[in-house]
C-alpha cells in the first residue's frame, strides 16, 4: 500500500491544469456501450475508478485502448450484460452502467453495491425509475436480474430526491427507449449535462439536462462520436484550498468558472482574493484564513458534499469557529479524527461538526479514510509544521490523477513511498 510523506508549510503557488472529471468519465464511459460504435474520449482522467471501468467494458466485450491521454473504446463486439461481483465491489458506482446494459441488451446483471466509507449507497431511487421506464427487476441476495421484455418505453417520471447516478441511469435508458420521456426533479450536477452533451452528439435527443426538467425523445440507435470530458471541478476546489490554506497564489487552468460558482463565496467568506477568467479561475490566500459560519452540502447548485471535507481542512486552521452541516451522505465525517491528530479541534454531533480554527497544525501519521476525506488530511498535512505519513492513499486514487506530482508543480514537497 502507498505511502504519501509530505513535508509541510511550504507555499502553494504557480499555475496548474485540472485533470478530466472522474465523475464526468465514469456515466459516458457507461454509455459507451449504447453506441455500439467506436468512441474517442480527450481528457479521460487515469484513476483507479476509470481503470475499474474499464474492466467492466473488457468484460462486457468492448474494446479499449490509450492514446496518449485519449481514451478509444469500441463496443461493437460487445456482448455480455452481467457485471461480476467482483468488479462490482471494486467500484460501487458500477450501478451506472445499469441503464446502459438494460438500453443496450434489454438485460442486466450486476450486485448492488453495498455500503462503502461514505454510507450505504442503496439504490431504490435507481429501480424506482428504471422500472418506470419498463424494466422489470429482480433483487436475489444482493444480485440483481433486470430484463425489458418488450423494450424500453417512454414515461413521465418525477425523482423523490435528485440523485445523481439515478438520474443518470434514466437517462441512459431513456436515450434509446420507445417514445418521449420527461424526467422531473433531477440531479443538475454539471456531469449530468455532461452526460447528455455526450449522448446528444451520438445521436440522442435530450434537452434540459442541467435543469430539474429532462425531455428525452428516444432514438432507434446511436452512433459513434468524438468527445472531450469536462474538467474535475472537485480536483479544481482541492487544489485552490491546498493555495488557500498555504498563503499562495495559485492559478487552476482547464475549468469550467461556472461550476465553481458553488464555491466561491466560501473562499471569499474566508479572505481570499478570487478572479476567474474563461477558463482558469485565480486564488490569493490572505495571510490568515477567516472562518465559514456554516457549510450546508446540498445538491447542485448547492455546496458539493465532495468538497465537504477539503474545505473542512482549510478551517481547521482559520480564525474562528465554522460549522459544517453534511445533508447529502451519512457517514461523511471520517476524515474528523484524523484531522484531529494533526491538531485540529472538532467536534461532531451527528451531520453536524464545529470546527474551531488553531493557528496551527502539527505534522502527523494519519490514514486515509475515503477519496474525498483522503484529500482532506493530504491539504492538512501541506499545512503542518513538519514532515507527515498519510497511508491508505489508495483511497485519494480513485480520484486524484498524479496528486503528489501535481502538487509539487505549485510548491509542495510530496514523495510517493
Ligand atoms: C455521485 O454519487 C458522485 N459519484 C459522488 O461523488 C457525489 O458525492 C454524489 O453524486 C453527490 O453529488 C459519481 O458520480 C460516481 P446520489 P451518487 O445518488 O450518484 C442517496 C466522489 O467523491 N441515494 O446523488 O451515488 C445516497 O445514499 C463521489 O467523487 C438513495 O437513497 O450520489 C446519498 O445519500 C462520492 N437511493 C444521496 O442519495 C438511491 O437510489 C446522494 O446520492 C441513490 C442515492
Amino acid at each position: 500500500m502507498d505511502k504519501l510523506i509530505v513535508n509541510g508549510q511550504r507555499n502553494i503557488s504557480g499555475k496548474i491544469s485540472v485533470q478530466g472529471s472522474k465523475n464526468g468519465a465514469l456515466p459516458i464511459l457507461s454509455a459507451c456501450v449504447l453506441t455500439k460504435s467506436q468512441v474517442i474520449l480527450h481528457n479521460c482522467p487515469k484513476l483507479s475508478d476509470v481503470y475499474a471501468a474499464l474492466k467492466i467494458l473488457n468484460e462486457l466485450g468492448c474494446k479499449t485502448d490509450w492514446q496518449g491521454n485519449s481514451l478509444i473504446v469500441d463496443s461493437r463486439d460487445a456482448s455480455a450484460y452481467s457485471i461480476s461481483d467482483e468488479l462490482m465491489r471494486e467500484m460501487r458506482s458500477s450501478i451506472v452502467f445499469f441503464g446502459a446494459l438494460i438500453g443496450r441488451f434489454g438485460l442486466a446483471e450486476f450486485s448492488t453495491p453495498g455500503g462503502c466509507e461514505i454510507g450505504l449507497r442503496p439504490i431504490d431511487l435507481h429501480i424506482k425509475v428504471m422500472e418506470a421506464l419498463g424494466t422489470e427487476i429482480k433483487n436475489e441476495n444482493g444480485r440483481i436480474s433486470a430484463k425489458a421484455p418488450n423494450g424500453l418505453s417512454a414515461n413521465n417520471y418525477v425523482f423523490q430526491f435528485p440523485s445523481v447516478g439515478a438520474t443518470e441511469n434514466a437517462i441512459l435508458a431513456a436515450a434509446v427507449a420507445r417514445g418521449t420521456t420527461v424526467l422531473e426533479n433531477c440531479a443538475r450536477e454539471p456531469e449530468i449535462a455532461d452526460l447528455a452533451d455526450f449522448l446528444n452528439s451520438c445521436g440522442a435527443k435530450i434537452k434540459g439536462a442541467g435543469e430539474g426538467t429532462i425531455v428525452i425523445d428516444g432514438v432507434g440507435s446511436l452512433h459513434g462520436t468524438e468527445y472531450s470530458i469536462i474538467p474535475d471541478r472537485i480536483v479544481a476546489a482541492t487544489l485552490l484550498t491546498a493555495g488557500a490554506m498555504n498563503g499562495g497564489n495559485i492559478v487552476v487552468d482547464n475549468i469550467v468558472p461556472s461550476h465553481m460558482r458553488p464555491l466561491i463565496p466560501v473562499f471569499l467568506e474566508m479572505g481570499c482574493n478570487i478572479n476567474v477568467g474563461e477558463s482558469w479561475m485565480e486564488l490569493k490566500a490572505p495571510k490568515r484564513l477567516g472562518r465559514v459560519k456554516h457549510v450546508v452540502t446540498m445538491p447542485y447548485p448547492g455546496f458539493p458534499t465532495d468538497a465537504q471535507a477539503p474545505i473542512m481542512a482549510a478551517t481547521t486552521i482559520a480564525s474562528g469557529t465554522s460549522v459544517f452541516t453534511e445533508n447529502i451522505f451519512e457517514c461523511r465525517f471520517k476524515h474528523v479524527p484524523e484531522l484531529i491528530r494533526f491538531g485540529a479541534n472538532i467536534k461532531v454531533e451527528g451531520r453536524m461538526a464545529v470546527v474551531e480554527g488553531v493557528r496551527r497544525l502539527y505534522a502527523s501519521s494519519v490514514a486515509a479514510p475515503d477519496l474525498r476525506g483522503g484529500a482532506s488530511l493530504l491539504l492538512a498535512a501541506l499545512a503542518a509544521d513538519g514532515l507527515s505519513e498519510i497511508s491508505n492513499v489508495h483511497h485519494i486514487d480513485r480520484g486524484y490523477e498524479n496528486i503528489e506530482n501535481v502538487l509539487n508543480q505549485i510548491g509542495a514537497d510530496v514523495r510517493r513511498m
